[in-house]
């Protein structure tokens, strides 16, 4: 059953190559027998740009103020999603530039090119995903299929009219969609992301989208707008609706903002526009294997959505067997009370960890108990996640050092292992030093086979998403308690036995590290950072 996605996961495994040292080249792809180094980025003048630009459509001005809502992050990141305001053209301009903007902060590639970073972190600073809002009329905007244009922070109008029942039906009248005044589209460009990662780009296409979704979702929280994240949908018409292509640039998830009584009224014809944009390379190399899973993982008409949604899993978590040590969240009056927008603009990547000192247990509580209750959203449950939370513990108080379990519903931890794991965080996360300096290693671990039995192929994508959504608003988490994060990528059966026999049959999903920065860090900026 599901070949596909099984056959891609294995493919995509990362391993030690033996015989290197530690760095780019000592990760290898797929079969450990074919040896093919898993970091491809060979050829750098055909490097993609980084973004769409729309050539012939001209730009609507948005707004940059950002303001404060009096929603702290750490409660906007624990929202699932119920709320009656209303998204308008400032809403839309603050959820594109907090979740796909441009930071001030650049870096200069080794080919001399200077780089943006962005609101939320990506792997590689390959920033692959556009944004794109399908809105009925809004108090300021005529309806319309909008870019979101993150080199120059505007809209541009990619269709006038109300389109919105189109996307309804794509998703076979998912209710958040069809009562809703706007819709946000992310597509990937896979290419933009393959340069330097070959096939695997399939899988960081769903880690950041779920990294940048934790950031829509804070920043629609914050606005106190309802937003539903809808993964059931037919391909081709929202496809077609945006006016991508479906193999290069395709749509890989949709939210659902704000809410309405008022039904949309029947769409205009959809029709083919092929608008100019700025070319991304003179040449590019296609990876079938993930052209292929990505086809495998369409749905093809809304009733097909529809079922697929039927299938909602609320999943039994897997019960503890070893001791538990019950979580102790700070109460909501003593959390930092700065809200999402003033955060997003401090994030960064923190690879220096400070191992002369442990982390609080209520920072590390607060931080387990608000990233994992899950979203609103037309497949995942809140409350009951498709993956298992496995940590290695280095240094909080009160918590022996040692590999754990989070026990979402009971409010726990439980001690799987005692002991010093650093050596073997470093190891397993591709031979990083930064997670054996963290003081937590978050890895979220998915049993693949029976996600794939429930959701089919497009399960996949499921798989891979939600952690990076958990890890995403971890991040966002840490900095309103003085602490940081960074994701990271791993060697796939080596995460597996480390957390074996717990662990056995499952699949790594995605990993993320925090802890308290090491005084004096600064952003680290080499391209080569994030494998
Ligand atoms: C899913 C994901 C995986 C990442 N993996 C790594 C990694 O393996 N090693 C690393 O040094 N950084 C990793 N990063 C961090 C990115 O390199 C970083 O987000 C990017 O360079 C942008 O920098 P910033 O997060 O400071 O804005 C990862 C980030 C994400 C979102």
């Amino acid at each position: 059953m599901h070949e596909q996605a099984v056959a891609f996961h294995n493919a995509t495994k990362y391993y030690a190559r033996s015989g290197t040292e530690p760095s780019d080249d000592r990760i290898g792809i797929g079969d450990p027998a074919d040896d093919t180094p898993a970091i491809w980025q060979k050829d750098w003048s055909i490097k993609p740009l980084l973004a769409k630009v729309y050539t012939a459509l001209p730009p609507v001005e948005l707004p940059r103020a950002l303001p404060d809502t009096g929603v702290p992050a750490l409660a906007a990141i624990a929202a699932t999603g119920t709320a009656t305001g209303t998204p308008d053209k400032a809403l839309l301009g603050r959820l594109g530039l907090l979740s796909n903007g441009l930071l001030d902060r650049t870096l200069t590639t080794p080919d001399g090119r200077t780089q943006h970073y962005r609101t939320a972190g990506g792997t590689g600073a390959l920033y692959h995903l556009e944004l794109y809002f399908v809105c009925g009329d809004l108090a300021d905007l005529p309806a319309g299929v909008y870019h979101y244009s993150a080199i120059d922070h505007t809209l541009r109008r990619v269709r006038a009219g109300d389109f919105r029942a189109a996307l309804a039906a794509a998703t076979g009248q998912e209710p958040s969609v069809a009562a809703a005044p706007v819709v946000l589209a992310v597509t990937s460009t896979f290419w933009r992301n393959s340069w330097r990662y070959r096939e695997r780009a399939y899988r960081h296409t769903f880690w950041d989208t779920g990294t940048s979704l934790s950031h829509v979702l804070a920043v629609a929280a914050s606005a106190r707008v309802a937003a539903t994240l809808v993964l059931g949908f037919a391909d081709a018409p929202v496809n077609a609706l945006l006016d991508v292509e479906g193999a290069r640039e395709a749509t890989v998830a949709l939210v659902a903002l704000g809410r309405s009584a008022a039904e949309p009224p029947p769409a205009p014809p959809v029709e083919r526009l092929d608008l100019p944009t700025r070319p991304l390379s003179s040449a590019e190399v296609t990876w079938h294997a993930l052209t292929a899973m990505h086809r495998a993982t369409c749905l093809p008409t809304g009733a097909d959505a529809a079922r697929w949604r039927s299938r909602r899993w609320q999943r039994t978590p897997p019960d503890p067997t070893g001791p538990l040590t019950a979580l102790q969240p700070l109460a909501a009056a003593r959390l930092d009370d700065r809200p999402p927008e003033q955060l997003i603009f401090r994030r960064r990547s923190t690879r220096r960890y400070d191992t002369d000192v442990e982390i609080p247990f209520d920072a590390f509580s607060t931080l387990l108990d608000r990233s994992t209750r899950g979203v609103a959203s037309d497949v995942l449950v809140p409350g009951a996640p498709l993956t298992d939370l496995y940590l290695i513990v280095n240094g909080v108080e009160g918590l022996a050092p040692g590999v754990y379990l989070h026990h979402p519903r009971l409010g726990a931890v439980e001690l799987l292992r005692e002991g010093s794991f650093r050596a073997q965080a470093r190891r397993i996360a591709a031979d990083q030093s930064y997670p054996g300096d963290a003081h937590v290693n978050l890895y979220y671990l998915a049993h693949l086979p029976s996600i794939l039995d429930r959701y089919g192929d497009r399960g996949y994508r499921l798989a891979q998403l939600e952690g990076a959504l958990h890890a995403g608003k971890l991040h966002l988490g840490t900095h309103a308690l003085g602490l940081g994060a960074v994701g990271s990528t791993a060697y796939d059966d080596e995460v597996i036995e480390f957390f074996s026999p717990h662990a056995a049959g499952k699949d790594y999903g995605f990993v993320t590290v925090f802890g308290k920065r090491r005084s004096g860090d600064r952003a680290t900026s080499r391209t080569t950072r994030g494998r």
